[in-house]
């Protein structure tokens, strides 16, 4: 897969070179390249950002640079390919934003299968629309949010999401059994995991987990996964808890 992202902070995403996501890019899975917005500027200060027109606080993103960044990385469109097929096809143009859909385990699934990514990080009070409609005209932009709170711009955003996309690459993550039995595949929260020793500062290892019963073990995670969602998120359970939420047959 191939990754373009921009932002007034490319150093931001250094780390992508460590842990997982580094071990990715050395083996050739993930092509990842980070783009200086002020690159894109022409004037003594490299200016990304101007007062909104209509008044109120903060800067707003002046649409120029993002529009010769964002042309530099996607490709060049025909006006004659509008609306064809060959659009679809093209990167998806994601702008991280706390007015976007939200971003879920479903899109991460969605989005790992795309060839092209390209992330578009606003700062301030976000970027010129004009930006986002110019090029929801050439392709498929989206504008994601990571949840009902605001950050100071769409960098760790982006982190968040390349991490949740880039480990369901096949071939990320090693054991690809690891990534079946996680919080949210399934649509409910995972089960809790334990370790060697079975008894540590007086709390022992759910005995069942000792029994070498593999159905009994199946079942308990799976009660252990409705339990927890239902505590702590009832909005992902059913309305009403169907046969989908029984522990499995073979479970006795
Ligand atoms: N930029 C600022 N807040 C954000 C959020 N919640 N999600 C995505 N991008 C953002």
């Amino acid at each position: 897969m191939r990754i373009d992202i921009i932002s007034i902070f490319p150093e931001f995403f250094g780390v992508l070179d460590i842990s997982l996501l580094g071990r990715a890019r050395q083996a050739g899975l993930i092509d990842l390249a980070v783009h200086n917005l002020r690159d894109f500027t022409h004037d003594r200060h490299n200016t990304v950002d101007d007062t909104p027109y209509g008044g109120g606080a903060g800067m707003v993103m002046k649409p120029e640079p993002w529009g010769e960044a964002l042309d530099s990385i996607l490709p060049a469109t025909d006006e004659t390919d509008a609306g064809t097929p060959e659009r679809a096809t093209g990167p998806v143009l994601i702008f991280p934003s706390p007015a976007g859909e939200q971003f879920t385990q479903a899109m991460a699934r969605e989005l790992a299968r795309e060839p092209h990514l390209v992330f578009g990080c606003g700062r301030y009070e976000g970027i010129d629309q004009r930006v986002v409609d110019h090029f929801a005209g050439r392709g498929r932009v989206r504008l994601v949010s990571l949840g009902d709170y605001v950050l100071n711009g769409g960098e760790v955003a982006v982190m968040a999401m390349i991490e949740a996309i880039g480990r369901l690459i096949p071939g990320v993550v090693g054991n690809p059994e690891s990534l079946v039995e996680e919080s949210h595949e399934d649509g409910l929260l995972e089960y809790p995991s334990y370790t060697k020793p079975a008894s540590w500062r007086g709390l022992d290892v759910p005995p069942v987990l000792l029994s070498g019963n593999h159905g009994a073990i199946a079942a308990w995670r799976r009660q252990q996964q409705i339990d927890r969602t239902r505590a702590v998120r009832p909005d992902l359970l059913p309305a009403e808890d169907d046969a989908d939420l029984q522990p499995p047959a073979n479970s006795k």
